[in-house]
């Protein structure tokens, strides 16, 4: 007897009855998946796919079905008839803008909008787990709450949005929730697979805007000015050290700078310069010891050029904890699912995830789905205009989804 399964018999008759459930929900799957393809929509803009979300859980008779949280997000309840605690499951809704190139029939029909990182299938898979968990409510302990977030790519300039603003509308409340699951599909990763992480998986993500000042002057007579192009030069060239020079090695760092604005001409030294970048960290004090670093040198670069350097160095995301005990029980339980050569391991990556914002108030656990298959052409990046998924995954994902649920209430304390 495992302590992670249902009890010993009831544990394989309630696997069984999600296989069969998993097979039922699939071609609905499928088919939501690629209405939502079709018409992707940005972030904070979520309006039709929310709205076909909550159409859908009122239609299988999901309990409590809430629109309008933190914008377009939607929340719902699936109530077992025994007491018992919440777990919640999350999926993201938006979509990016990307001009879609996959030649796909279902591709989207909006210009430069794509669902490049694959939330359409995150959306369509926890509508089929909400499908197979109200079919076993009357068997199930305690209650599934299910999270739809938008704006997970983040909102724009301005707005709010994503996880920050569901756990605020109270996403996480009423009932409270005591864990939550979330996954994102991994085009690395073949198909039937699933990889998982104890800790830090994702990165925390700072957003960093630089505005670098000096005094605007002919190109022909640079010492009539201050140069902020060849300060800002500098500044670039010099932030590199932090990784390589300041931060212990063993730690994952990433600085970039992704946007130079400098609106000068060919002939003009501009004023300013505009610099945008980001960057990557796992562990909190490195982040710390890295934004100290990283204020340092632009000062001291800017200064050493007679400009000034104003930073706004912005919190853009905490790192994608999960929480060691939770995954060690859900590694378990997606093993006895998918079979446990199907459950791997994951690197840590230098993406960020919102889903992160959840993982610091209860425990939580992300996983990747994979979705990768050479023969059919899904093997292009996350963002890209080429990305496809292998929709053979999608099954997977409900099971998974369905699987890591009731787990974690079959294996709840009674007391709850
Ligand atoms: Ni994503």
């Amino acid at each position: 007897m495992s302590i992670i399964g249902l009890g010993p018999a009831a544990g394989e008759d309630m696997r069984e009855q999600v296989e069969q459930l998993v097979e039922k929900v699939t071609p609905d799957v499928v088919a939501w998946r690629r209405d939502f393809h079709t018409h992707p929509e940005l972030s904070n803009r979520e309006e039709r796919t929310s709205r076909i979300v909550a159409e859908q859980l009122q239609a299988m008779g999901a309990d409590e079905v809430r629109t309008g949280v933190a914008r377009h997000g939607v929340v719902a309840l699936v109530r077992g008839k025994k007491p018992g605690p919440t777990v919640a499951l999350r999926a993201d809704m938006d979509a990016l803008p990307i001009q879609e190139e996959t030649g796909l029939p279902f591709a989207s029909q909006n210009a430069r909008v794509m669902h490049a990182c694959g939330h359409d299938a995150h959306t369509a898979v926890l509508l089929g787990t909400a499908k197979v968990l109200v079919e076993l409510r009357d068997r199930m302990r305690g209650s599934v709450k299910l999270l739809f977030q938008p704006a997970e790519e983040g909102p724009p300039a301005g707005e709010e949005g994503g996880a920050r603003l569901m756990i605020k509308d109270g996403a996480l409340d009423n009932p409270p929730v005591t864990a939550i699951f979330g996954l994102h599909i991994n085009p690395e990763l073949e198909t039937g697979k699933i990889s998982y992480r104890a800790g830090g998986m994702m990165a925390a993500v700072d957003r960093i805007r630089m505005v670098v000042t000096g005094k605007q002057s002919h190109g022909g007579m640079p010492w009539q000015g201050v140069d902020p192009v060849v300060a800002s030069a500098h500044i670039i060239t010099a932030l590199q050290a932090i990784p390589s020079r300041h931060i212990d090695a063993r730690q994952p760092v990433v600085v970039s700078i992704g946007v130079v604005r400098a609106e000068g001409a060919w002939n003009i030294i501009p004023e300013q310069v505009e610099l945008l970048g980001t960057v990557r960290t796992h562990d909190p004090e490195v982040r710390r010891q890295v934004a100290e670093q990283f204020h340092r040198i632009v000062h001291q670069t800017a200064a050493a050029h007679g400009t000034k350097a104003e930073i706004v160095y912005g919190d853009y995301g905490p790192v994608l904890w999960n929480d060691p005990e939770l995954t060690e029980r859900a590694v378990q339980s997606l093993g006895q699912a998918l079979g446990r050569e199907n459950v791997v391991e994951a690197k840590p990556l230098m993406g960020g995830e919102d889903f992160a914002h959840y993982a610091l108030k209860v425990p939580g656990s992300f996983f990747f789905l994979g979705v990768r298959n050479e023969k059919l052409g899904a093997v292009h990046a996350l963002h890209t205009p080429k990305m496809v998924l292998d929709e053979a995954a999608l099954p997977v994902g409900v099971r998974a989804m369905a699987t890591l649920a009731l787990d974690f209430l079959a294996t709840a304390p009674q007391s709850k």
